[in-house]
């Protein structure tokens, strides 16, 4: 599974690309007005620090606004995957630009079927998201196993499950034992994986016990 960090804030992309296990970032206009700045510099800033695909979602709705936002954002950098709604205009646009060679990830999937229609697409990526289908008394991570089933029906599909809208470290291990490609996480929940009391406690009780034998290592 590879991970992506789902924010705009570069101080936490640098903290995290330094521990080797980031593989993408996504941003969304909420996350970009919650960072601040400019929209194409931060997106170029995050690019130089992530060699990884890295979102960046069109503000347009119509196919044409979609497209020649999304073609003015793939100017930034290689690795900018356009972010473009799960809506008709947004699928046309969609095959539009990954047939120009961009890399798509079609954001705001709520549905198996929707799902479906984006990997007709040819997108990239789609973004189901968990959380706020739990939000609202529905079953997020249900609608992850659905698309797994879906595309692995079809050899021909290539698009990724990038499972998104994630609030728990559960939500992460339930989406990998699904099989999600991607899992694009909260800087904080992606930090909250590496820890457990009782790694803590181990630690601390070899710690104490080396020093009894008075040994360095180096
Ligand atoms: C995905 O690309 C979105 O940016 C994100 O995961 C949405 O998460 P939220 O529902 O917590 O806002």
């Amino acid at each position: 599974m590879k991970f992506f960090v789902d924010t705009a804030d570069l101080n936490e992309i640098k903290e995290l690309a330094a521990t080797g296990l980031l593989d993408g970032v996504t941003t969304n206009p909420s996350l970009i007005a919650k960072a601040g700045g400019d929209f194409k510099t931060t997106i170029r800033e995050i690019c130089a620090i992530v060699p990884g695909p890295v979102s960046a979602e069109v503000a347009a709705t119509d196919y044409d606004g979609m497209l020649a936002e999304g073609r003015e954002l793939a100017k930034i950098a290689k690795n900018v995957t356009i972010k473009v709604p799960l809506t008709l205009d947004g699928l046309k646009a969609c095959r539009a630009l990954t047939s120009e060679g961009t890399l798509v990830n079609v954001t705001l999937c709520f549905s198996a079927n929707q799902a479906l229609l984006a990997a007709k697409a040819g997108a990239t990526f789609v973004s189901p998201f968990i959380g706020r289908l739990d939000d609202i008394g529905l079953d997020g991570m249900a609608l992850i196993r659905e698309i797994r089933q879906i595309y692995d029906n079809y050899q021909n599909f290539s698009t990724d499950i990038l499972a998104a809208s994630i609030r728990t470290v559960n939500h992460v291990k339930e989406a990998a034992l699904i099989g999600a490609d991607v899992a694009t996480v909260p800087p904080a929940t992606l930090k909250a994986l590496v820890k457990h009391p009782l790694t803590d406690k181990g630690l601390e009780q070899f710690l104490a016990d080396w020093a009894k034998t008075g040994q360095t290592i180096v």
